[in-house]
């Protein structure tokens, strides 16, 4: 065994001048883009709330937060690149539909309660399902994915501790989290992808070492963690058959809208046009400065030679 094969049997990294098969830097640049585009858009449902953060302290933290995301989108964009992708064909294919961004973007951000449990749920996710990316067979991503996963880890506990904060407070407090948590733990479980089953990508994703986990241990894992983090909350978790399972040693829980899932990543969720649209005129409004980036660019460019 030499080359591609031998790299990935010895548990090293692939490197971007390294020789690969076609599907494997084609499925590299799918899963890196759509995490990147998942970045991006991600900044919308809790940018909404910087301008009306109840105070200079939380809208600090949420400033960082969203900042943080940007730079997560450029990593990753730059991981890609190394792999031949153009970022400007990438923000194309966001914008026309053609690659994919996490469901859980498209759905509504409607009190500050969701800022706290988009921090707890969303980013406790999105760290079960990229701790082990950091061990992904692609040099780049992995090494990217160890600097977002420290700052995802900084999001989830700045939502955390809102969400003790609030609901440490009064009853209509408690009620908006309780509320907020109504709504995204179904979503939050849709993030790590179809079950196992309907996986068209997890076989091989595992084979070359690119997924370390499939969708379904993942989501398992989350649920684990979530229960007792709930508890200490005081807030329920909308499941009526969530219970532990001693056999197992995991929680059982009830069965995901998969029908809902198939809807959102088709385009039909309820903010996926809002997202969308507000990415496409963000992108034509930045036109000017791109413009302008390439002419100081050829300007140096001409003083140098
Ligand atoms: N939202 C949107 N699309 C999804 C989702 C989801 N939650 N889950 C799966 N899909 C898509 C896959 O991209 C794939 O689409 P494609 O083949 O048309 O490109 C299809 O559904 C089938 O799914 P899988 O075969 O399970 O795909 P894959 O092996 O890529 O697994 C997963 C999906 C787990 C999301 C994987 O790509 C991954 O780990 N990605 C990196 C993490 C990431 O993107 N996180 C983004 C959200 S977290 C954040 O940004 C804070």
């Amino acid at each position: 065994m030499t080359g591609f094969d031998a790299i990935i049997a010895r548990d090293q990294r692939i490197e971007p001048r390294d020789r690969m098969p076609d599907a494997y830097r084609a499925t590299m640049v799918r899963q890196i883009a759509q995490h990147a585009h998942s970045e991006i858009i991600g900044m919308q449902p809790e940018g909404r709330w910087i301008t009306r953060a109840p105070s200079l302290r939380r809208k600090a933290i949420l400033l960082a937060k969203v900042q943080d995301e940007a730079g997560h989108g450029l990593y990753l964009y730059a991981a890609a690149e190394t792999l031949g992708a153009d970022r400007a064909d990438l923000t194309a294919k966001l914008i026309s539909g053609a690659q994919k961004y996490s469901s859980i973007f498209n759905y509504p951000s409607l009190t500050f309660a969701d800022v706290g449990v988009i921090g707890w749920l969303v980013d406790g996710a999105a760290i079960c399902n990229q701790v082990p990316l950091c061990r992904t067979s692609y040099g780049p991503y992995a090494r990217a994915m160890i600097r977002i996963c420290k700052e995802e880890s900084f999001h989830q506990r700045q939502g955390y501790e809102l969400l003790m904060r609030m609901t440490r407070g009064t009853p209509e407090q408690r009620e908006m989290v309780q509320e907020a948590v109504d709504r995204w733990w179904w979503p939050s479980l849709m993030m790590f992808g179809p079950p196992d089953a309907e996986s068209p990508n997890t076989a091989r994703s595992m084979a070359w070492k690119i997924k370390r986990h499939t969708n379904d241990e993942l989501r398992q894992r989350f649920v684990d963690m979530s229960v007792p983090q709930a508890d200490a909350l005081g807030v329920r978790l909308p499941d009526p058959e969530l219970r532990w399972n001693e056999e197992r040693g995991h929680y059982d829980f009830g069965e995901v809208d998969w029908a809902e899932f198939r809807r959102v990543i088709g385009g039909e969720g309820p903010c996926n046009a809002e997202r969308i649209a507000v990415r496409r005129s963000a992108h034509e409004e930045g036109a000017w400065v791109r413009e302008a980036a390439e002419a100081h660019a050829a300007k140096r460019a001409g003083r140098a030679a």
